[in-house]
């Protein structure tokens, strides 16, 4: 595939670099002129001063610019004249789906959304780590295996999901990691009652999280279960929900609620 970027930050020069080996990389336009001619020496392509150059040397669009500014630029292209049709047009939000890019089908375009479930905080070294990464892409049936197999051929493990349920992928991506932070900030918080300074209290639950996340990453949820709701104490949950108040109690609850369903599953009752 012919691919180009509008978008030389991280994601951009990043997957542009991932995907070099196996495909033509055109170039890069970017806000300044500057990034994009450093992704395009990193990526041994080119740099264009505007995407009217860029977008008729491309079979693939890939739009790598900030969720914010993703419809902004589209609707650049469509006001421009360029020929779209037959192009593929794609960002690589985890948040947005196909649909910003409206009025893609009168032009003849295809809309994808490919975002890697992974975090990116460098323009030249992630590319090294990419092949870890899960991949999600919907959009358009008529060029969606092409799409699929442009990520798939490098090796990643790709799941299709449909535009509507972006909203709630991108939900669960946080619940995973976001939220996690949420978590080990109200433990922290108890620790704290119980007389931890807030350093030590980060310190002291590192080797306890890291441990665990290795443990669920490695063999899933249900071999990594542990704990009072794993050996079915009632008698210490209970403890714990008298011991804790207001929505740190609620969220223990909640939680406590679903690992008891996992500890039914991995005991094939509901214990
Ligand atoms: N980073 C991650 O961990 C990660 C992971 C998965 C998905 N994503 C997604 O990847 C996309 C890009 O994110 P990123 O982290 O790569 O952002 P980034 O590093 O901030 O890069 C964005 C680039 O877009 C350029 N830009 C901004 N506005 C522009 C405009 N109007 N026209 C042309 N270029 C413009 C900027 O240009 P200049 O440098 O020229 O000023 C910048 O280089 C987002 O949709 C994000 O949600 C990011």
């Amino acid at each position: 595939m012919k691919l180009g970027f509008i978008g030389a930050g991280k994601v951009g020069t990043t997957l542009a670099k991932y995907l070099a080996p196996h495909h033509t990389i055109i170039g890069f336009t970017s806000r300044s002129y500057k990034s994009a001619k450093e992704a395009a020496n990193f990526t041994g392509s080119r740099a264009f001063e505007h995407f009217e150059e860029l977008i008729p040397l491309c079979d693939t669009v890939f739009i790598t610019v900030p969720d914010g500014q993703i419809e902004l630029v589209w609707n650049e292209i469509l006001a421009s004249d360029i020929d779209l049709q037959d192009k593929n047009i794609a960002h690589c939000s985890g948040a947005l789906s196909s649909d910003v890019f409206a009025g893609r089908e009168e032009r003849g375009a295809f809309g994808y959304s490919v975002h890697p479930l992974f975090a990116v905080p460098s323009k030249t070294e992630t590319y090294q780590e990419l092949h870890k990464s899960f991949f999600a892409i919907e959009g358009d049936s008529g060029h969606l295996a092409e799409m699929v197999a442009l990520i798939a051929d490098e090796g990643n493990v790709v799941q299709v999901i449909d535009a509507a349920e972006k909203v709630r992928y991108h939900a669960a991506a946080v619940l995973a990691s976001n939220q996690v932070i949420a978590l080990y900030q109200r433990a922290c918080d108890e620790l704290v009652r119980c007389g931890f300074t807030p350093e030590n209290a980060e310190k002291a639950l590192a080797p306890l999280f890291l441990g665990n996340a290795e443990h669920v990453a490695q063999d899933g949820v249900i071999a990594s279960l542990t704990g009072p709701a794993e050996r079915g104490d009632t008698a210490t949950i209970q403890k714990h929900l008298d011991c804790l108040d207001g929505s740190t109690r609620e969220v223990y609850s909640l939680l406590n609620d679903t690992l008891l369903e996992i500890a039914a599953r991995k005991h094939g009752s509901n214990n």
